[in-house]
This record gives structure tokens, sequence and C-alpha cells, in this order.
């Protein structure tokens, strides 16, 4: 090559880099005994001390939570609900539901009007549209079943935050500013979460403190059936809404088995019904199995059509057929069994969008926030939790109630307040997932645990509705069919389709204009508007010599502890 072409060349080849899809990061974040990933740094920092003094990750995940209630109250909660996946360093799996539940008083048609319409703002804003908080429940079992440490010990580093502060991101202060006047409206002018909070404000709840030491004397129970429960349940009545002191009192987790499936030469452990996460999550991995999907490149329109086309059909069942399992009926080993996705991928071509009108199932379009958290557990022992929880939206309801210093869910908004037509199996399309007393709405949370020959290799999860799914699937193949390494593939650009509406929702400028213009020529309409970005993933990878690679998502303030 001539001397004088190389600069050429070598401009030519940044360019290059420039249009490619992935940006190699730095070398991850890496620890050699345990790890921590959350939302927020001082939720990580804080778990991971209690692990080096003697706690395991089910200690880690009370602090977690937590402190994640006290430092991002966006979507860390007490008011609010979730799922655990985990596996114990013998190879023990499982998982636990603390979902909400839809009060006594709910029914089918509570957020209808007379003509039969849904009734703007009933189930997402104020006290009518939150269900029976699960967190503090679902804390305080997984806590008996598995934890180390004394649980009211496990209460003081998020009591110290919440008397303390915390200092407000960036990012902090600019969802706090959108958000203030709904909170407003909701709560009036004198609620904590008036104030005008800028970066660098120091914010201290002295409130939830409170309620926290109450927890800290008299178990969770306070809350469910104490003075928590009193005032909680008395103030929510004083504002509208339903839940009552029973609701409260008769509020109880479930441990489920988990969905397991394998994908190539993975098994993966994911959350069944009520969270659509993991048979979804299945559905769509067995759909693409075939495919070799290795064989694209990473971002080309053969992957991108490939999972798009999967994750319609996928969608268009997890729509109709799922619910909670205590009410309706799912018939799960047809949805996961080889042949019936075999079917399903039948139509598929490439290079041709199959329009969602000809993907069979049910009528309804769902529309889930994007506003959850999600934090991922490794112990010294090697055990494992990935746990997902939320208050739905951005401070969920925006209900705060002042005098125990939290905000509530605006769950009940997870239901389909308005079921359609019949089907196959007698459920009407998406009546799987109406409104019934002691219910719980389906969710799309997909905390999800990977083993690879017979070892952990990986702890997942992510907030973001419906894209959680997609979001969880493309980090996953990422790693494992496109070599990344976890920050990497948490921080490679995000695509996502969900059956209805049949748009391919893309996370603005993170994918090179040809790939967009090739899925367009093919018939496929592209959204790169409304979702800013796509899921805020949070997970560990444990590499083959066991050293534990944080992914940690940088489209938030979310940040790996390890040691
Ligand atoms: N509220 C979001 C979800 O449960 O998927």
């Amino acid at each position: 090559m001539k001397k004088n072409l190389l600069p050429l060349l070598l401009i030519f080849l940044l360019i290059l880099q420039g249009c490619n899809t992935l940006q190699r990061s730095a070398a991850p974040y890496t620890a050699e005994h345990a790890m921590v990933v959350s939302a927020r740094p001082e939720a990580s920092a804080l778990a991971l001390e209690t692990i080096r003094n003697g706690g395991n990750a089910f200690d880690a995940m009370v602090v977690t939570h937590l402190t994640l209630a006290v430092a991002y109250p966006f979507a860390g909660n007490l008011g609010g609900g979730g799922f655990v996946v985990y596996r114990m360093a013998d190879g023990e799996k499982g998982s636990l539901d603390f979902r909400e539940k839809a009060p006594a008083a709910a029914h089918r048609d509570m957020y209808l009007d007379a003509e039969g319409n849904v009734i703007p703002g009933k189930s997402t804003l104020g006290a009518t549209a939150a269900g029976v908080p699960g967190s503090l429940k679902g804390l305080s079992e997984a806590h008996a079943r598995f934890g180390k440490l004394p649980f009211h010990e496990l209460l003081d580093p998020a009591i110290a935050l919440a008397e303390n502060g915390v200092i407000i991101t960036e990012k902090q202060a600019s969802t706090l500013n959108r958000y203030r006047d709904l909170i407003v409206e909701v709560n009036g002018e004198e609620t904590l979460f008036a104030q005008n909070l800028k970066a660098g404000d120091t914010l201290r709840q002295p409130a939830l403190a409170n309620t926290l030491k109450t927890i800290k004397k008299e178990g969770v129970d306070a809350f469910y059936n104490g003075s928590i429960a009193a005032t909680l349940a008395d103030f929510i009545q004083e504002q509208g809404g339903y839940i009552t002191r029973e609701d409260l009192k008769n509020y109880d987790v479930a441990w489920r088995e988990a969905v397991f499936f394998s994908y190539r030469d993975l098994e993966v452990i994911s959350m069944a019904p009520p969270s659509s996460g993991g048979i979804t999550l299945a559905q769509i991995m067995k759909m693409v199995e075939p495919f070799s999907i290795r064989e694209f490149k990473h971002h080309s329109p053969e992957m991108v059509q490939l999972l798009v086309e999967a994750e319609k059909r996928a969608f268009a069942d997890r729509n109709h057929y799922l619910g909670d399992p205590d009410f309706v009926t799912i018939p799960d080993d047809i949805l996961l069994s080889e042949a019936y996705l075999k079917d399903r991928m039948a139509s598929f071509e490439f290079g041709t969008p199959t329009p969602s009108t000809e993907i069979a199932r049910g009528e309804i379009n769902f529309a889930e926030s994007m506003e959850t958290t999600h934090y991922s557990i490794v112990d010294d022992q090697g055990n494992a939790v990935s746990v997902t929880t939320t208050l739905n939206g951005a401070y969920g309801s925006k209900l705060f109630c002042d005098e125990l210093g939290f905000f509530l869910n605006n769950e009940m908004d997870d239901f389909s307040a308005k079921p359609g037509v019949p089907n196959m199996f007698g459920l009407t399309g998406a009546e799987a997932n109406s409104i019934a007393p002691g219910k719980r709405m389906l969710s799309s949370m997909t905390p999800t645990i990977v083993e690879k020959d017979g070892k952990l290799a990986m702890v997942i999860g992510t907030p973001g509705g419906s894209t959680i799914i997609t979001s969880v699937l493309q980090t996953i193949l990422n790693v494992y069919d496109f070599d990344m390494n976890m920050q990497e593939a948490v921080d490679a650009g995000r695509f996502h389709h969900q059956w209805k509406p049949d748009v391919i929702r893309m996370e603005p400028g993170l994918f090179p204009r040809s790939l967009i213009r090739k899925l367009e020529r093919m018939g496929y309409t592209i959204n790169q508007e409304d979702n800013r970005i796509i899921g805020k993933v949070d997970a560990i990878l444990v590499r083959e010599d066991g050293t534990l690679e944080a992914g940690a998502d940088k489209r938030g303030d979310d940040a790996a502890k390890g040691y």
C-alpha cells in the first residue's frame, strides 16, 4: 500500500466504526467475590456492605429494595410489588411473586363509565389506581426462607439514608420536575415532592425513616395488620380509593414454579405468570433458536427482522392467554411446545413482514408503563437473586402518603379495563387479565437467571413495561450470540415490537440509517420518536473463571458495586 493512502484509509476506518452500532465499551467493571447492580449507587454500595458483613444475597435484596425506596422514589418502593427469581449456590432455583393484588371492592368494570368507556385517569392517577402493595411481604417472606442476618438489622441502612438524605442527581431532578405538577395535582402544594429539587440538593425523608423504624420495631406485620396498615388504609379511603385494612391484612405472596427453558447450551430461569415475562421470553427464544442467529451480523436486517417477527407472534399470545394463574387456566404446555412454536413461525419469511393483522389472537392493545426498576445480586457464596419491582408509572399513582413517606402504585392499570371477545379456551380476548377481587394484574417483569454447563452464568432484568421482555432477550443474545461483554451487551441499542401497534420501536441514534432504510423497504414501520430509551438493564455475567462482570445501564444512574 502506498504510504500517502494510509491517512485516508484510517479516516475511512474511523467513519466505518462510527456507523457500527456496537460501540466497544471500556473494560467492564469486575469483581472476584460478590456484586450488586441497581438503579442507584447508594443502594448497590449498601447492599454490598451487607454481604461483606456476613449477609447473603437475600439480605442484600432487602437492603437494595429498601434503600431504592429511599434513593429512587421514581420506582423503588414500599407501596408497590414485584418478583424475585433466585438460584442458590447449590443449584436450588425458584421464584417468589409479591405482585400487588386487586382490592376486595374491585370488579371487572370498575374503570368504565355508564356507556362502557374507560374513564381516563381512574386506573392511573390517585387512590383509585392502587393495588394492594406486596413489596414488604415479599421481602420478609424471601428473607424468612433464605436470609442470614436478622431482618430488623437490614432496615438500618435505609433508615440512615432517609434521615441523612440522598443527593439528587441531574436525571432525578429532571424526572421530578417532569412529574411535579401531577404530584401536586394529586397531593396538594404541601406534599414532600412539591418542592423544586435541583441536582445536588439533599432530599431528607423523615416520615419514611419513621415508617421504616416502625417496621424495624414491629416487623412487616405493622404494614399489613398494625399501625402502618391503619394509617395507610384510612388515608387511601379518605382519598377515595378502594384498599381497606382488610385488604392489607389478607395480602399474601406466592412461591411459584419458575419458567425453565433451554436456548442453545443455556438454561434460562425466568418469572412465571402473573408475569408474562418468562413465557414470552421463552417463546421468542425458542422461535429464533432454529435460525442460528449467530450467523447474522449484530443489528443486521436479518437479525432485527427475525427477532421482530418472533416478538409479534409471542406478544399476540401474551395478550390473549396470560393472566393470574390463581384465576385463569394458562395453556403454558402448548404455548411453550416445540410443535406450536414451529407452527407459529411457519408464516415467517426473510425480507417480508407478516402484518400484525394476520397474526391471530385478541384485539386488545395493552400499554404498560416504562417505570419499574431491577436489581441483580450475586453474593460471595454464589447465591443469586434477580429482582424486578415497580410502582407501575413514574412515582406510581402519584399518591404520596405524607404521614408515612411513600408513593402508592398505580398497578391496577396493568389489568385490561375492557375485555373483548371469547376464544377457543372459553376465555374472552384479554379476559385472562380482566379485573377481579384479589386477582393479580398481568406483568411484563422478567427477572431472569441464566445457567451454562449447570453453573450460574448471568443474572439479568430491566424496567420498561412491555419492552422489558425484549430488552432482556437482546441482552442475553448480545452476550451469547454476539460475543459482547456484559457492559457492551447492556449498552448496545435496543429495538422492540409488541405485535400491536405494528411498528418497530428503536432507540434513536443507535442504529445505522442503512438498516432503517432496508427495514422500511421491506415494509416495516419504524418509530424512533416514542422511546428515547428502551429498558435500563442491570445485569451480572459470571465468567468461566468465576469473575463477576457488571452491566450497569448508562441510560440511568445505575451502578455496580463489587469486591
Ligand atoms: N407495571 C409494569 C409491569 O408489571 O410489567
